[in-house]
């Protein structure tokens, strides 16, 4: 027997029906609240508001549960590889032996970008904002490859724009760093898995073999592997909602990497590495920034810390802060700011501020730390949340058009002026 509940309005009773999901999430179904009362709901921020039902990914903010596909994060980031997560996020399975080869040779296959891509990067200025030429080349594929156009997707135009998305977004990536540096760009090689050949491409060099340090390439799979879904977060819900325009996937996931970008979301990684470099600059004074971000009148927050959903431990925080010291241990690195992380944390996590708010270190806090060990420009830490977030988007537009969702156009409450004439200028 289905569950409901009751709405009385005006002394009229209405019944809304429950929708209870498979982690036995609740919610009330409000899809014909208007025609049945003429009233929307309003919720700003969608705090309180489920936007799609979705098989992709679970977490529980209370509790600090994520899990892709209904695999816990934590067996994924310690067992798989960020490909076999990218198929399983997208295919929906784990794949097999022969299932991750022929995904692997696919994306080897479309690795190289048209070689009249290069003029956009020589367009843009040497000191632009990684994010600013990803979202650009990233939309501008679909002049390249308009089978991604085609106003009535075939599976197989799907599959291959998808395929193409995951292969050219690694050279995409490496190119910007390369340019960044002034670097001649590397190409890709067959030879390698994906995260090889990301690395390969970031860091090689034209005049020698450069050898990818597995503890690199490992590191790199996990942080991958950590970012690529989180269910409708702030990017995710933009790349869902323009791809049900029926706009092409590269402009979706475009929208989503303008979204990402933001200091609030994505942007964060990088936000607090220039947190963490400032509180070393004026002495390491944890308590004194601790207190500014507590002051409503400082605009000072603790980059890092605090999420919409998560109430209690962000468990990619805790296998990133654990991946922090092994990493640097491996690498030999001894990174001061580590230090100033840890005391954040520590001092953060017993004030009464941030324990009444729920706010803990989120998967940005000790991520950039792991970035700059492995030898990323702080610049560029957002470009690797979206490198791991693709997948992630890709699965989720891919569940919206599967689903023939219809084009989201959300509700609002008007509350400007009413009734106004026209007045001639001459009169005003
Ligand atoms: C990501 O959604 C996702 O899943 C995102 C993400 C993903 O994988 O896609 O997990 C990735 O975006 C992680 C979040 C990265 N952002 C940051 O680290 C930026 C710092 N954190 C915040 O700005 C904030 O916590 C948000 C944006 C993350 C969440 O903001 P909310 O849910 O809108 O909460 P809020 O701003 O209303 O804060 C509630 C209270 C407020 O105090 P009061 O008005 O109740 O007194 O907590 C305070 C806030 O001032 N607060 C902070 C704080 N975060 C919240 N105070 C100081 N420092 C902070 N970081």
């Amino acid at each position: 027997m289905s569950q409901t509940v009751q709405l009385i309005i005006d002394n009229k009773t209405y019944e809304l029906p429950v929708i209870t999901g498979t982690e036995d999430e609740k919610a009330i179904d409000i899809s014909k609240l208007r025609d049945l009362t003429g009233y929307v709901t309003l919720d700003i921020g969608y705090k309180n508001t489920g936007a799609t039902k979705s098989a992709i990914t679970f977490l529980d903010g209370e509790v600090g549960i994520l899990k892709y596909r209904g695999y816990p994060i934590e067996q994924l980031a310690g067992q798989s590889s960020f490909l076999e997560v990218a198929y399983l996020l997208i295919y929906g399975a784990l794949p097999s032996k022969d299932q991750i080869k022929d995904f692997q040779a696919k994306i080897n296959h479309h690795t190289l970008i048209h070689e009249d891509m290069k003029k956009f990067f020589d367009g843009f200025p040497s000191n632009s904002h990684p994010m600013g030429q990803l979202t650009a080349l990233i939309s501008s594929l679909s002049a390249f490859y308009p089978e991604s156009l085609n106003s009535v997707q075939s599976k197989e135009d799907v599959d291959l724009t998808i395929i193409k998305l995951l292969a050219k977004m690694t050279t995409i990536v490496s190119w910007i760093y390369k340019k960044s540096l002034g670097h001649p760009v590397i190409y890709p090689q067959n030879k390698y898995d994906y995260v090889t050949n990301y690395l390969h491409m970031t860091f090689g060099q034209r005049t020698e073999d450069v050898v990818i340090d597995p503890v690199v390439v490992d590191a790199m799979n996990v942080l991958l592997i950590l970012h690529a879904d989180h269910e409708q977060n702030c990017s995710t819900s933009t790349v869902r909602i323009v791809g049900s325009s029926e706009a092409n996937l590269y402009s979706s996931v475009s929208a989503g990497i303008s979204a990402l970008w933001g200091p609030l979301h994505g942007g964060a990684n990088q936000a607090v590495i220039e947190m963490l470099e400032k509180i070393k600059a004026d002495g390491g004074d944890t308590d004194k920034w601790i207190a500014k971000a507590k002051d409503k009148n400082d605009p000072f927050r603790l980059m890092g810390f605090g999420h919409r959903v998560y109430k209690n431990f962000d468990p990619r925080a805790k296998i990133i802060k654990k991946a922090c010291d092994d990493i640097l241990e491996k690498l030999g690195i001894d990174d001061e700011v580590l230090e100033i992380a840890k005391r954040l944390e520590e001092v953060a996590l017993k004030d009464p501020y941030f324990i009444e708010r729920k706010l803990y270190p989120n998967v940005d806090f000790y991520s950039g730390i792991i970035y700059r060990a492995l030898g990323f420009p702080t610049e560029m830490f957002t470009v690797l949340f979206a490198l791991g977030r693709l997948p992630g988007w890709i699965a989720q537009w891919k569940e919206m058009k599967e689903n023939k969702e219809p084009i989201g156009r959300p509700r609002q409450i008007y509350v400007g002026a009413v009734d106004q004439d026209y007045v001639d200028i001459e009169k005003r």
